[in-house]
């Protein structure tokens, strides 16, 4: 459910936390948009996915030829909103940068100006005015250049009396001929046309006005509705545009882009060639996620047949980010021509299983991992709806590399991370080594100067053997890692795991963290030519828990999830910013000591096998009035060592108490009471950790 304070701005990364352990297996659940109609294009675990659904809309729009594939290029506003930096310089460098960096060759065409461009009022004449100090020769001149580099120009405005910019730029309700008009006469190419300011007024009619005028012109215009999924434009926007916005504003956070995108998933069955769903404009470069975050956006944008609109300043572009915009691997899932939206096969614990069929037959799988840690997700291909057959070629679309499976699609994705792999039933597997998985029983928790113990495996997935088989792992300058059993294997045949044990510690005095270590594997394919496959794995160094009974909220966590903004020590969550909640309190009780979160949340803990309880008040925070509805567990180890039922605001504090005795790492876990996360402001009042002096 979403939370009626929701706002993409405010959204904050809701993940389920895997410190410690790793889950092997896969429970799948079919997911579906809360209070959306069964979607046909959700799959049942285990089964094949459906056969092609065949959009549920009214006529498309597919005749005039528009974008039969999803729209690729560039549109300002993630990167400058209505900045000083939105002008003709700006544009015009990135129209070059898109010729110079080979992004017009990999399909970006349209160079989009969003809000902002035009003058406050209209002329004398009722015409639209560009800002001559953003762009001092007009509009068409920004045209003319963008068409000179066989580049298409977009452009900007709102199905009300003004636009969306708190600035109030004007927008075309009645003024819908005369500003396509305009357009046309200016040689815009594409029409981004938003919903601010609309007056109350039928979304259809006025989306239908605009559509009409942009057809009077007789110029093809690309017509992208904005107006946010308000009224479910997926059922009647086919009709009249391109694209529709599924949802509300796209922000540069893990959290925004995650929502957006369990928004758009369940609408697959609806978009089409010349009809797409649009989950907004493209993050990537901004600088508000991680390069494995952005390569998980980009991924899953591809996935969804999304339109590709750059929404970062290229002139500022890392390589990253070139490098990310740029894989024409990827890019090719998204512009396939057979133009179907990828559907969810399974999704359970974090771990998305996410298949798009391919004109040629071959399909495109995501392994995606919601998670704050790495996660082995796995399927085969039956699931993906791929015949049956003796081998499958393999191809990684972001390492770019060929192998080949009998029929497993698996991997250990890293913590946000995304692996993009297509298969294909053809006779070419064969020409391919084997795919060689590297795993590891879990992220190494580490006490600087200990030493702890892991287990390796090295899986071969292929019809063929792998030999010569070597794995290694290495870890960062200074820290030891031995192996204590073999790490070589001769052969290693079709279904065969090679398990190595190994030592690892980090050298004493080492800070608390994360470090990068690889797992690699090296071997050969029958055919003699080399293969290897690694496994980025990232440890924590962590403090033993002191002994005797402390307060958990004065112990550092190895890693917190949290729904809305930061867990908090002694203080309730209060949603935002760090330390905005109110003193904990229960049913009128005040706690001085304790953690305050929000569903979903999970806390974990380094107990190190040396702590034997945890107990703790806990209860639904008073600050939220009469609402909220959570549960509370605790779990030692990945076992449940102690929980509630649902509670609600109107209970006091139910006293918990969880035998820990043994366990490495103990998580305080609180759900939504089943009823989605609103209000669910959730307090372990007065919780402690029982440990005796660590060994
Ligand atoms: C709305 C749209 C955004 C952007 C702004 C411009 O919020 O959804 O994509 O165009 O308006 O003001």
């Amino acid at each position: 459910m979403r939370h009626p304070l929701a706002h993409a701005l405010r959204w904050s990364a809701v993940g389920v936390l895997t410190a410690g352990l790793m889950c092997t297996g896969l429970t799948a659940s079919a997911v579906a948009a809360p209070g959306s109609p069964p979607d046909p294009a959700l799959s049942t675990p285990g089964l094949p996915p459906p056969a092609p659904a065949s959009p549920p809309a009214p006529a498309s729009t597919t005749a005039d030829g528009l974008a039969l594939t999803p729209p690729m290029g560039f549109n300002n506003w993630n990167s400058t909103h209505c900045r000083a930096e939105f002008n003709e310089t700006m544009v015009e460098g990135i129209a070059d940068l898109l010729v110079a960096k080979g992004l017009k060759d990999a399909g970006y065409r349209y160079v989009n100006l969003d809000d902002c461009w035009a003058l406050p009022e209209r002329d004398a004449d009722g015409r639209l005015v560009p800002d001559p100090v953003r762009f001092p020769h007009g509009i068409k001149a920004v045209a003319d250049y963008v068409h000179g580099k066989g580049l298409k120009l977009g452009i900007y405005t709102s199905a009300g009396t003004k636009t969306c910019d708190t600035a109030g730029f004007p927008g075309a309700l009645g003024h819908e001929s005369s500003d396509a008009r305009q357009f046309a006469d200016w040689g815009v190419d594409y029409l981004k046309y938003d919903n601010c300011n609309n007056q109350g007024q039928d979304a259809r009619q006025r989306y239908t006005a605009m559509r009409d005028a942009l057809r009077a012109t007789g110029r093809p215009i690309v017509y992208s509705i904005c107006e946010w999924g308000q009224n479910r434009p997926w059922e009647w926007a086919p009709a009249l545009g391109q694209l529709w916005r599924t949802t509300g504003d796209i922000g540069d956070s893990w959290g925004s882009m995650l929502s957006i995108l369990k928004k758009n998933l369940p609408l697959a069955a609806y978009a089409g060639p010349g009809h797409w769903n649009d989950p907004d404009m493209l993050e990537v470069g901004n600088g508000g996620m991680t390069d494995t975050e952005y390569r998980t956006h980009f991924s899953m944008w591809s996935m969804m047949a999304a339109p590709l609109l750059v929404g970062s300043d290229l002139r500022k572009g890392s390589q990253a980010t070139f490098d990310i915009l740029g894989n024409r691997e990827v890019i090719a899932v998204d512009q396939d021509p057979l133009g179907r939206q990828g559907t969810v096969v399974s999704s359970s614990g974090g771990r998305w299983v996410v298949v798009k069929p391919m004109k040629d037959g071959s399909r495109v799988v995501a392994l995606f991992n919601e998670t704050g840690g790495a996660q082995r997700i796995a399927t085969d291909a039956s699931a993906l709806g791929l015949p049956g057959t003796a081998g499958y070629t393999l191809r990684d679309l972001w390492q770019h590399r060929g192998y080949n499976t009998a029929g497993t699609v698996a991997a250990t994705v890293p913590a946000h991370g995304t692996v993009l792999l297509r298969v294909t039933a053809d006779r070419r597997w064969a020409a391919h080594p084997p795919a060689v998985e590297p795993g590891l029983d879990g992220d190494p928790l580490a006490v600087a100067g200990r030493t702890v113990p892991l287990t390796s495996t090295a899986a071969d997935l292929g019809r063929t053997t792998a030999r010569q088989v070597s794995v290694s792992l290495s870890g960062p300058e200074g820290w030891t890692v031995r192996a204590a059993s073999p790490r070589t294997a001769r052969a290693l045949r079709t279904g065969r795991t090679l398990r190595t044990s190994w030592e690892l510690s980090a050298p004493p005095g080492t800070p608390t963290g994360s470090y990068g270590l690889t797992l690699r594997v090296d071997y050969r394919a029958p055919s003699g030519v080399r293969a290897d496959s690694t496994l980025p794995v990232t440890a924590t160094v962590v403090v033993p828990p002191p002994p005797g009974e402390s307060f958990l909220s004065d112990l550092p966590w190895v890693s917190a999830a949290n729904g809305f903004g930061p867990a908090e020590r002694d203080r309730s969550n209060g949603e935002s910013a760090a330390g905005d909640g109110h003193p904990l309190t229960v049913g009128g009780t005040v706690y001085a000591k304790g953690l305050g979160v929000h569903a979903e949340s999970e806390l974990a803990y380094y107990t190190g096998g040396a702590c034997d309880r945890v107990t703790a008040d806990v209860g639904v925070d008073d600050e939220k009035g009469g609402h909220g509805t959570v549960a509370f567990e605790i779990l030692a180890d990945g076992r449940r060592a102690a929980g509630t039922g649902v509670l609600t605001n109107t209970m006091p504090a139910a006293p918990l108490s969880a035998d820990v005795s043994g366990a490495h790492v103990v998580r305080l876990v609180v759900t939504d009471g089943g009823d989605g996360i609103d209000s669910d402001h959730a307090d372990w009042a007065d919780a402690r950790l029982r440990c005796r002096s660590a060994s």
